[in-house]
């Protein structure tokens, strides 16, 4: 199998027709949520297929937060490690947050309090993953708009706490950082010089909207702003060389603009990296 290095993107069907096309170079993998593709006929699958010839593929689950009570079937877990097997997934990442209580599920990423109890549920479903797909699994660090007074440490502790638990990676969000601090006053590099480097499988970068009022929204549909990759350039430096994922998910529909992020991030990943 290829192995997953250098710069990624997500796969977009608005996107893909151009991908297949012009094949670029800088593009060294793709990610995708199963989500759009399991159970799925028609365009979607056969996409992928002609993608795979082309480029290794990731999957970045939207629907286990590893925060959530509500039970995952058998039967949904074992769908979801076909189409794992199928593409040749090397590990799966979802994210810290509460998809599903109570028998209800939320397309939101809602975040969890850092506490013991949130610790054991989060631990529970790591581990439960980990069986049930039968390869390594990362936890991305979420954006978050509000905190719980309940909380009984750091998000990076709980982080910390969580992979040495489970032994699983970590997913790093340099973006979501980066937002977080500004929306909450703590200083991004700090919480990066935090990280537990050698847990860091994955990274993603995207851009994000800053209101009228100064709350920065993370909208995975702007360009990537200059502390983001003064942050990225950070985070590579502690981790190496971690394959870096740009995720946009509005405000294209061009490959074009695209490509000259990927470019960016690509120079900077050698510049970093390169020497090493
Ligand atoms: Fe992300």
């Amino acid at each position: 199998m290829v192995p997953v290095r250098g710069i990624g993107i997500g796969l977009r069907m608005p996107l893909a027709a151009e991908m297949l096309e012009q094949l670029p170079s800088a593009v060294r993998w793709l990610e995708v949520h199963p989500e759009n593709y399991v159970e799925r006929g028609g365009r979607y699958p056969a996409t992928l297929d002609a993608c795979r010839r082309h480029w290794p593929v990731v999957t970045h689950g939207l629907t286990m937060g590893f925060g959530s009570t509500a039970p995952v079937t058998k039967t949904r877990m074992a769908t979801l490690c076909a189409f794992l097997d199928q593409v040749e997934a090397p590990w799966h990442s979802d994210h810290l947050a509460l998809a599903g209580a109570e028998g209800m599920f939320v397309h939101d990423l809602l975040p969890v309090p850092w506490n013991r109890e949130s610790l054991g549920v989060a631990t529970a479903r790591v581990r439960e993953m980990a069986d049930a797909l039968k390869r390594p699994i990362l936890v991305e660090n979420l954006t978050y708009y509000a905190t719980f007074d309940d909380s009984d440490r750091s998000e990076i502790q709980f982080i910390t706490d969580l992979l040495d638990r489970t032994g699983a990676g970590l997913l790093l969000d340099v973006n979501n950082v980066y937002v977080n601090a500004r929306n909450h006053g703590f200083d991004a590099e700090e919480w990066i010089s935090q990280v537990p480097a050698e847990r860091v499988v994955q990274i993603h970068v995207a851009g994000h909207l800053v209101r009228p009022d100064g709350l920065r929204i993370d909208t995975h549909a702007e360009e990537i702003c200059a502390d983001v990759y003064q942050l990225l350039e950070r985070a590579l430096q502690r981790v190496g060389h971690a394959p870096v994922l740009l995720e946009r998910d509005g405000n294209f529909s061009k490959l074009g603009p695209l490509m000259r992020e990927v470019q960016e991030l690509d120079e900077l990943y050698r510049r970093v990296l390169g020497a090493r």
